[in-house]
């Protein structure tokens, strides 16, 4: 006797449904027709079934704090550090707590069951690692958090920086982060990718800076984090996030660079939404879009996935972390509508960027947690034009939101009917 069977679901790439049964959490069989009976069955009806959806870059210490003390008004990166720099100030544990809950309640929601998120580590009281340190804990049942120690305002700016780094990481922290193109020179941003590659070697952790996230084509840490990926053999425990000085590169020194970040196995995250909207701030016409190079990423075997960075912060003003936003916005942006290209931008999101977190039981197979999304929607194309309700959003077995399916209602002439748009 299974606990429950999905009947009628439709895989990704898939023509015929399938059914999914399910015991203990975990996929145990998944075929055309299951005879086994089940405690529960579930009528997928014939709508797509796809893995959770995955952000492997946010900032939950700032989410849900558009207004305060102020908004950004230049759009610029630079104006939203130094608005979070204000708020930090003032930040109480109670509001950091109460706006994260509220953000996943948002992304279970949306189908988003695991967030890498960023944490400010250059506030002196370490208040927002622990407030998200208890976060991760009371919801590890429903979502997978990883916390990234986050040196906001530059490691090497402060004398307690690198302190403070440690204390993070004694406290619980998962990756080692950094942002070596906020330092005060090019050779304090190098120095701090070595520093921090060190001790996440020595201590056994991942890595994920915020790299060359400007439009200078001369900012090229990513260069020196690729090295320091091979050197002291973390390789793929290294991400690059955002590298849109890519964007903006020489085409003969990326020509270069390409093989390089291949050859050092770091994986990259580009977010769209939020460098579509921060780059090309200083330009006049033609304005750069920044994002940096995903398809040619891809080319080089390089794995690539989508963030989505920021939900209504000091950054961006707009979101509700749905993660099919982001796969939109990244399709149009980096020009990858192929038909071909859609099934890889749809596993930026999923797949792609469960391969950057390391997750393990992850993916529709036998074995593996029975952790899904049914999205209104036949096909991932559909997923990815549509940005579709999630019809069920299920975890380990258990179902944990539900949204109606949304159909309109005409009214005019021959036609009294609905329309769904598939
Ligand atoms: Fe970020």
């Amino acid at each position: 006797m299974l606990d429950c069977i999905i009947r009628n679901g439709l895989l990704p790439g898939a023509v015929e449904c399938v059914d999914l049964g399910i015991s203990a959490g975990k996929f145990v069989e998944i075929a055309p027709h299951i005879v086994a009976q089940a405690e529960d069955e579930f009528n997928a009806r014939g709508y797509l079934l796809t893995p959770p959806f995955v952000d492997p870059h946010f900032h939950m210490d700032s989410t849900l704090s558009l207004g305060t003390p102020r908004f950004n008004e230049s759009g610029t990166l630079l104006e939203g550090i130094q608005i979070w720099a204000e708020l930090k100030a003032d930040l109480k544990a109670e509001v950091i707590k109460k706006r994260a809950l509220r953000l996943l309640d948002w992304s279970i929601a949306r189908g988003t069951l695991a967030v890498r998120t960023h944490v400010d580590v250059t506030d002196p009281t370490l208040l927002a690692v622990d407030v998200l340190l208890e976060v991760k804990e009371e919801m590890r049942e429903w979502v997978d958090i990883q916390l990234v120690a986050f040196p906001q305002e530059g490691l090497l700016r402060s004398s307690q920086g690198k302190d403070l780094l440690v204390r993070a990481v004694e406290k619980g922290v998962d990756v080692v982060g950094g942002i070596p193109h906020f330092e005060r020179t090019t050779s304090h941003g190098t120095e701090s990718i070595t520093w921090l590659c060190e001790l996440a070697a020595q201590k056994g952790l991942q890595v994920d800076m915020h790299c060359d996230e400007s439009d200078d084509p001369l900012s090229r840490h990513i260069e020196h984090l690729a090295y320091e990926a091979r050197r002291t053999g973390l390789g793929a425990k290294v991400t690059g996030s955002h590298l849109t000085s890519m964007h903006s590169m020489d085409n003969y020194y990326v020509s270069k660079l390409l093989p390089l970040i291949a050859e050092s196995e770091i994986q990259v995250i580009c977010n769209p939404l939020i460098n579509i909207h921060l780059q090309g701030r200083q330009d006049n016409y033609p304005k750069r879009r920044g994002l940096t190079r995903v398809p040619e990423l891809l080319g080089a075997g390089v794995n690539v996935a989508l963030g989505h960075d920021c939900v209504m912060d000091p950054w961006y003003p707009m979101g509700s972390h749905d993660m099919l936003e982001v796969a939109h916005m990244g399709a149009h942006c980096l020009q990858m509508l192929g038909n071909s290209q859609l099934a890889d931008v749809f596993s930026m999101v999923t797949g792609r960027a469960a391969q950057v977190m390391q997750l393990e039981n992850y993916g529709l197979e036998v074995g593996k947690d029975a952790s899904f999304v049914l999205l209104q929607a036949k096909s991932v194309s559909d997923a990815l034009r549509l940005r579709p309700a999630r019809l069920a959003v299920f975890r380990r077995g258990l179902c944990i939101a539900e949204t109606p399916e949304v159909k309109a209602q005409l009214h005019f002439g021959r036609n009294e009917g609905q329309v769904d748009f598939l």
